[in-house]
């Protein structure tokens, strides 16, 4: 029986970490943890034997791409990279014929793309698990990789996380990461850049219950103050390249140079979600000092991503 026959009418999607508990996470994690010691000792297991993952991309990428197909290759399965240049969503195909078509064909489907309603429709007409490797709202593979980079260097439990930057996919992510995971998060934006407020206060309501402390504010040196764990992002993500001049003034103290990180911790760790633009949201001088965490934190984007595939697959008939 071939693989996409095997599945039932259960299975999971991943579109946001608000889908998933803390447990969940921890599970995807732990499963990835024990791929990558594996895959160290040359320890190749075919957990996905046969599969075919599908990757729509709208948007550019290297780690995304690079990371998805080495791991589905590993896992014994094969990655198809289709660019909305070439298939027929690109040309107004609607995305919930584009969706039963390739889901029909495909084990598994990674989507990269602009409105996150585009995956969540995508998602309601596919006959398999869809991942979201990236859209305007959420980056959340993103953050499992970090959350695993955390755990690695031991610095995870009781963490306080400065976001300094723009209000946007990765802050959104590390705000339902935080809220599940229960850390604490200071997230100082510019004005007007903020997070979406529907995000926040979902994230808000879920703090309760895991106890993570969430601030927002608009100075990143009170964000910075004292914090375990510095992160930030591009000033202009994907689609918001007309407005990278305007940005370039609006975020003019946002940089986070050697002088900001004096006011974090004295052990305090850096971290990037990549690609970094030196001199714009962090210094050459910052982001080499970080760099063999934030080169493992990239690293971890290919480990936690098998995990992640081995473990939605094992979430179908369930
Ligand atoms: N961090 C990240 O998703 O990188 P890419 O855009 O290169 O995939
Ligand atoms: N916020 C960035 C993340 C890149 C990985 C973007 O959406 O372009």
């Amino acid at each position: 029986m071939s693989p996409t026959k095997k599945l039932g009418k259960y299975m999971r999607h991943f579109l946001t970490l608000k889908d998933y508990t803390k447990e969940e996470i921890l599970e995807i994690i732990d499963i990835a943890l024990e791929i990558k010691k594996n895959l160290k000792n040359k320890v190749y297991k075919k957990e996905l034997d046969m599969q075919t993952l599908g990757m729509i991309f709208e948007k550019s990428s290297t780690r995304t791409r690079v990371s998805f197909e080495t791991g589905m290759y590993q896992l014994g399965g094969h990655a198809l990279f289709l660019s909305n240049r070439d298939i027929h969503l690109g040309r107004g195909e609607p995305v919930k014929d584009t969706a039963r078509v390739i889901s029909s064909m495909c084990d598994m489907l990674m989507i990269r793309t602009f409105a996150h309603s585009m995956i969540e429709e995508f998602a309601k007409y596919s006959k398999v698990p869809v991942i979201n490797g990236l859209t305007d709202t959420y980056h959340p593979v993103q953050l499992l990789a970090d959350y695993m980079t955390m755990m690695e260097y031991g610095i995870h439990e009781k963490a306080t996380v400065a976001y300094v930057g723009d209000g946007n996919n990765m802050t959104h992510s590390w705000l339902m990461l935080c809220a599940k995971m229960g850390f604490n998060l200071k997230i100082a934006t510019p004005k007007g850049y903020e997070v979406d407020s529907q995000i926040l206060e979902d994230a808000l309501k879920m703090a309760k219950e895991s106890g993570a402390k969430i601030k927002v504010m608009n100075d990143p040196k009170e964000a910075i103050h004292n914090a375990s764990i510095v992160t930030t992002d591009t000033w202009a993500s994907m689609g918001q390249e007309e407005e990278k001049e305007k940005r370039k003034q609006v975020f003019k103290g946002f940089m986070v140079d050697d002088l900001m990180m004096c006011l974090a911790k004295k052990k305090a760790k850096f971290l990037h979600c990549l690609p970094a633009y030196r001199e714009q949201e962090v210094t050459e001088s910052v982001l080499e000092a970080h760099a063999d965490i934030v080169f493992d934190e990239a690293e971890n984007r290919l480990h936690v991503q098998k995990g992640l595939m081995v473990w939605l697959d094992k979430q179908r008939d369930k």
